[in-house]
């Protein structure tokens, strides 16, 4: 039986995943580990193919007939349709188009139309800029006021005036999962909308919003769904709001009946009302094509993978470079998504050297290197050797090179 940390053992429970036929799906450069999935997820090698289709035949050829002869209308609709089971909502609750951000400006604007009378955003301080930004933003147009709530204990800055929490269900920074379910019934009991961004989730750790009662939903689809830079995001309503709601964006795609040209704005039912312009067609046609890696997964594997992946991550690193870096992701399963970060000094040197040796993983201010693990691609021989790549960088102070005393401007 082979030592549990060696690379062997490693080796041996890549042969044993239920997810070992999904790498050969990837375009991955040989010789690189990839765990960057978390920001941009890699490229399945299919794609390319199906965007080349797309332009010469549906934009080239077909042109302006594309949108009924190629479907282009009920595209974003068929992406919606694969994305939804993945996030445990019912067909007809998701809608895909716009960038995550705008797409968090609609739900958010949305989410505290549902509460007249309550003036408060709550958001945790440690979410991802654009969503504190986005209900800043809000709060300066719409008369509301923000409240940054304790990550540690969401539901305890909940009370009469708020209208919506909105939090980040896995932390881009640490990696730290809140308990979806237990905080929504605490922002219901509240009286407050909930609205989950499944940014650092979707395609990575299980997520049921049905079950968990939420309300409203965000994700962004380039990083562990694979749909390429910028891809389109996703918002989700729940159906039992889906009567009540009114979103900001106006525009003729979330129109009733867009092509009567009508004067007056009259919503579309269902979730179609959050949709706002022309779908860009392009990215959604990647983005369709991407999706179909996930095909006949189980949300358990996927899960397990994901665990173990950075199971073995930390308990390398801890064993190899004992005191070295200090983990600010949680241990606990039932708190952690599926990346790993640590806290170091030379953090950006440290990810430098590693990128310079083929492991790919990103910074994020003050001083956190960030490792994320996309259990359909990442294998454990990756997680190995990034780690033997790890202890060589400081072994030999790559990390201290002076070409990494000033960062790039994407780190
Ligand atoms: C939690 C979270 N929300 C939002 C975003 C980005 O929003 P956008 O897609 O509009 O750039 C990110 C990007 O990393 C993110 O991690």
């Amino acid at each position: 039986v082979p030592d549990r940390l060696s690379r062997e053992a490693a080796v041996a429970f890549d042969e044993a995943s239920p997810l070992r036929d999904r790498r050969e799906l990837f375009a991955i450069p040989a010789g690189k580990v990839y765990l960057t999935g978390n920001s941009l997820g890699a490229i399945p090698k299919h794609v390319p193919a199906r965007m080349a289709e797309v332009v010469a035949q549906e934009w080239g050829e077909a042109l302006i007939s594309a949108w009924n002869t190629a479907d282009w209308t009920q595209l974003p609709w068929r992406v919606a349709a694969r994305i939804e089971p993945m996030i445990g909502a019912a067909p007809g609750t998701v809608h895909v188009g716009d960038s995550t951000s705008v797409t968090l400006f609609k739900t958010m604007v949305a989410a505290v139309n549902l509460r007249p009378g309550r003036d408060v955003i709550v958001v945790e301080p440690t979410t991802f800029p654009t969503d504190g930004y986005i209900a800043q933003g809000i709060a300066r147009t719409f008369g509301k006021t923000v409240r940054w709530c304790d990550p540690a204990d969401p539901a305890a800055s909940l009370d009469d005036d708020v209208a919506l929490l909105s939090l980040t269900h896995v932390d881009f920074r640490s990696g730290a999962m809140f308990d979806m379910a237990a905080v929504t019934a605490a922002a219901h009991d509240a009286g407050a909308v909930m609205l989950w961004d499944l940014c650092h989730s979707t395609g990575a750790v299980p997520v049921d919003l049905a079950a968990s009662d939420a309300d409203f939903a965000v994700g962004c689809t380039y990083k562990y769904l694979n749909g390429g830079p910028g891809s389109p995001a996703f918002g989700y309503v729940a159906p039992r709001l889906h009567d009540s709601i009114e979103q900001p964006i106006t525009g003729w795609w979330g129109h009733a009946r867009p092509f009567e040209m009508r004067r007056d704005y009259e919503p579309a039912a269902g979730v179609a009302q959050m949709t706002v312009g022309t779908p860009p067609v392009l990215a959604l046609s990647a983005l369709e094509a991407a999706l179909e890696v996930f095909d006949g997964l189980s949300h358990d594997d996927v899960r397990d993978a994901s665990l173990s992946l950075t199971d073995l991550f930390i308990a390398l690193v801890e064993a190899r470079l004992p005191g070295v870096l200090e983990l600010i992701t949680p241990r606990e399963h039932a708190h952690r998504g599926s990346q790993v970060s640590w806290r170091h000094d030379q953090a950006y040197g440290i990810v430098q050297a590693l990128i310079g040796r083929g492991v790919v993983g990103d910074f994020r201010e003050p001083d956190v290197a960030r490792f994320g693990f996309a259990p359909i691609y990442v294998t454990h021989a990756d997680v190995y050797d990034a780690v033997e790549h790890l202890v060589q960088v400081l072994a030999h102070d790559e990390h201290l090179d002076a070409a990494y005393a000033t960062k790039d401007a994407v780190t």
